[in-house]
């Protein structure tokens, strides 16, 4: 478990960026971003985005449930899933589904359908202290990530 400050949007997607960096050879990942409305997971999951070399402009897939984005040589693929506008009971969503081959899987609002989730993922909450600080705590459950967050 490792905790970090952050106090303005650009240093909470540096942190992104750092992770990413980190994380960039792993052949899957999922992150699971836990945190308010406003917390910065979006900010957060751009710098991820940068570190993974993808240059398109991430914003929130709030509409869409998901987005895939590429690096430029293709070797790297973020899905950003965003599980706001889902209705946990009944839902049949299913990640595997949104989810071809190999990347990192982002989710905003991951407890949306929680019991589809993998149980090993890297989890990030982010909770507002402040109007620009913000207290990120990334913790591994199950097996990934340990080396990326001992070092981040
Ligand atoms: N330390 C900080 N970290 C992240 N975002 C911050 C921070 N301070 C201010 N902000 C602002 O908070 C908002 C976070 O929005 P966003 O990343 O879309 O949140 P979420 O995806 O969690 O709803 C942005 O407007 C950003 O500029
Ligand atoms: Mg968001």
């Amino acid at each position: 478990m490792k905790k970090k400050i952050s106090n303005s949007a650009k240093e909470t997607e540096r942190l992104g960026y750092e992770l990413g960096l980190l994380l960039k050879y792993e052949p899957k990942v999922v992150i699971l971003l836990d945190g308010d409305l406003g917390s910065g997971k979006t900010t957060f999951t751009k710098g991820l985005a940068l570190g993974l070399g993808i240059e398109t402009i991430v914003n929130s897939p709030t509409f869409t449930i998901m987005k895939k984005y590429q690096s430029k040589d293709r070797l790297r693929t973020l899905y950003h899933l965003d599980l706001y506008r889902l209705d946990g009971e009944g839902s049949d969503f299913d990640l595997e589904e949104y989810i071809d081959g190999i990347g990192m899987v982002v989710v905003e609002w991951p407890y949306r359908v929680e019991s589809l989730l993998p149980k090993d993922h890297l989890l990030v909450q982010i909770c507002k202290t402040g109007d620009d600080s913000r207290e990120i705590i990334m913790s591994c459950v199950g097996y990934p990530c340990k080396r990326a967050v001992e070092m981040i």
